[in-house]
């Protein structure tokens, strides 16, 4: 992308978080600011959403439930961040308008888009839902379910890593890593783990500020059993890249999540741990909680297709191990069962 070739050569090395942020979310020639980005069989990955609607129909559930222990509160808001082209939006909205219509008229859904071309697809793929659907210009209060897939880990980071930090420089015409003793900004990790995502701190911060009663669910890659890697993926057309400077504007970079200072943030801004399990453990809760028959008009689709994509979530080998769940509360009673998503939770971090 010549505009950072263009900076770097007149300012030097800057930070890969500024660079990230260049090649992702660039007004004009970021991969997802742009409209570029395709996520599906035709596109660059797979993700829990591109999978299929069943991903939409158990949170629905989920949500459902939490609608239930807000008592049933009739501005109920679920609110979306990274919502890429609406699809899982529209997803959770058509199952409950056919199973759950009491929980459906109570609520509003709200996508917290800062990029215009992909606000434009959203309002496309949810037309049929009119106002029912919003899209607010900054971030308001609510009660109700703040849900995010993957949008943690597509967040700008600082690579740091003994007291120094990797900067991007050129050499010639090639983008290099440079390793550089000192960092670039006065705020600093609490722990030295490669890589350093303020925008994640800013964003719980923020999200706790805004929540007045309700919970956060947050699903994306990070701690694996073996701990985490401060690794930055590159991804193109279901294709692992070598390095970040390849196919710059039109490949993905994602830095998986460092749950572990998400949630000392967390607690940091008064939210309690309503819980963090494996993705299989989550929706295999949630499954069992339906088929208990705990939401009796809920009814999921038996079919080889409803079946594929179940297994796509939950095998091991497959999504339901690479993702975690977390769950945080505020202003909920906390002598509660714990949700249906932890029923089976496996704690892999102590909770609260
Ligand atoms: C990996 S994609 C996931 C898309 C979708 N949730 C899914 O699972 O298919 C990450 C998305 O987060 C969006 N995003 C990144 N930072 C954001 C922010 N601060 N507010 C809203 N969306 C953001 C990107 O534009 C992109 O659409």
């Amino acid at each position: 992308m010549q505009i950072i070739r263009d900076r770097i050569e007149k300012d030097g090395p800057h930070s890969f978080e500024w660079f990230m942020q260049q090649a992702l979310y660039h007004p004009e020639h970021g991969y997802y600011s742009s409209g570029r980005c395709q996520i599906g069989r035709k596109g660059d990955y797979f993700t829990n959403v591109s999978v299929g609607p069943l991903f939409g129909h158990l949170l629905a559930a989920q949500f459902a439930e939490i609608w239930k222990r807000l008592g049933k509160t009739n501005d109920f808001i679920i609110v979306e961040q990274g919502a890429h082209d609406g699809q899982f939006a529209r997803d959770v909205l058509e199952f409950l308008r056919e199973h759950l219509p009491e929980f459906f008229e109570s609520l509003r859904y709200r996508i917290l888009e800062p990029f215009p071309i992909l606000k434009e697809h959203q309002r496309r793929k949810l037309a049929m839902f009119g106002d029912k659907v919003e899209w607010p210009d900054s971030p308001e209060p609510f009660a109700g379910v703040h849900f995010s897939n993957e949008l943690l880990d597509a967040m700008p980071v600082r690579l740091v890593s003994n007291g120094g930090e990797k900067l991007v420089g050129l050499e010639g015409d090639k983008f290099v890593f440079v390793e550089c003793s000192q960092r670039t900004t006065a705020s600093q990790p609490s722990r030295d783990r490669g890589a350093f995502n303020q925008p994640a701190l800013d964003w719980i911060d923020e999200t706790a500020a805004n929540l007045n009663r309700g919970y956060i669910i947050a699903i994306d890659y990070g701690r694996s059993e073996e701990g985490f890697h401060g690794k930055v993926q590159v991804r193109a057309q279901h294709r692992n890249l070598d390095s970040p400077f390849e196919q710059i504007g039109y490949a993905d970079l994602t830095m998986s999540v460092d749950w572990e200072s998400i949630i000392e943030r967390a607690k940091a801004n008064g939210l309690c741990i309503a819980g963090f399990t494996d993705q299989h453990h989550f929706l295999t809760g949630i499954l069992s909680v339906i088929q208990s028959g705990r939401f009796p008009q809920l009814l999921l689709a038996e079919s080889p297709k409803a079946n594929r994509e179940l297994k796509t979530l939950l095998h091991p080998e497959m999504l339901g191990r690479a993702f975690q769940v977390l769950a945080l509360a505020k202003n909920v009673e906390n002598n509660q069962p714990p949700l249906a998503g932890f029923k089976f939770a496996r704690h892999l971090i102590q909770s609260d």
